[in-house]
């Protein structure tokens, strides 16, 4: 089984194609979460996967807390692993997962990384349309190897050089962006596109104009990212800095990858 959680689709293009190749199925922890779910049955020779990507140098929340809570039904020692994608600064992350299922009697034991585009639109670096076909053909290769790696149930977990304190601090910093005000303009023409991508089901359209739930909001910035119109923001740190969607995401919250 491999759970995963993607806000702009780069974390489901790796779930998916990693589950064809493995011949394994996909959950969305999201679609989990909303539902209040955190007891899975697993058979025991089933490997256990997490994908998802990194956010303000660590897992999202909402995984870490989900990998806290679940128990796994049947569990009996099977190969769990954690597949992170990012655009290059995972700091910490690899030790948070581990933390987090050890907290849940867990032991995570492969640890993956993919480089793949940014979709952190409150800042300004961005890859030029041309190098992020040539990303994602990089990350299939990438993919092999993991599920390579995957079937041998290999267990690799080395500590990372970053200071955690550091990163620890980092991450509540860049976090606390989330709490920034939840600004809609007039150039917003009530499509929706920010509710349908919006997994953790933060935004509802309320009278034909999105409403974000903080609480609920998982950071992802999959809103921001969708807008056609640029009339949604976080803040005023995102207005006018380029979009990112993965191109084979169909924009939906239990999306699809056109694969
Ligand atoms: C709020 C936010 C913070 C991010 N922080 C980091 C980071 O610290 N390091 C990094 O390399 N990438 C960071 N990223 C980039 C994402 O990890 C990367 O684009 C990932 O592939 C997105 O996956 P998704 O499409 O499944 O959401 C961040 C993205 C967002 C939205």
């Amino acid at each position: 089984m491999i759970l995963y959680f993607s806000g702009t689709g780069n974390s489901l293009y790796i779930a998916k194609k990693m589950a064809e190749k493995l011949n394994d199925r996909i959950v969305s922890i999201a679609d989990l979460v909303n539902k209040g779910q955190h007891k899975i049955s697993v058979k025991a020779d089933e490997s256990i996967g997490f994908v998802y990507p990194v956010i303000a140098c660590a897992p999202p929340d909402i995984v870490t807390n989900f990998v806290k809570k679940v128990v796994f039904d049947g569990y009996d020692n099977n190969y769990l692993y954690s597949v992170y994608n990012c655009a290059g600064s995972p700091e910490y992350t690899s030790r948070i997962m581990k933390e987090a299922g050890e907290k849940a009697g867990l032991k995570i034991c492969g640890f993956f990384d993919v480089l793949m585009p940014g979709n952190y639109i409150t800042q300004k670096r961005h890859l030029p349309p041309e190098k992020v076909q040539e990303y994602l053909d990089h990350c299939d290769e990438r993919i092999a190897q993991i599920v390579s790696d995957v079937e041998k149930q290999v267990c690799n977990y080395k500590k990372e050089k970053h200071s955690f304190l550091l990163s620890y601090g980092l991450h509540k910093l860049a976090v606390l962006e989330k709490t920034e005000k939840f600004i809609v303009d007039d150039t917003c023409v009530g499509c929706g596109k920010c509710a349908d991508i919006c997994s953790t089901q933060a935004i509802t359209m309320q009278g034909k104009k999105p409403v974000r739930e903080e609480k609920r909001c998982a950071f992802c910035l999959g809103c921001v990212n969708v807008c056609p119109t640029r009339a949604l923001n976080v803040g005023n740190k995102t207005q006018g800095n380029p979009q990112y969607i993965n191109p084979y995401y169909d924009g939906k919250a239990r999306g699809v990858c056109q694969l």
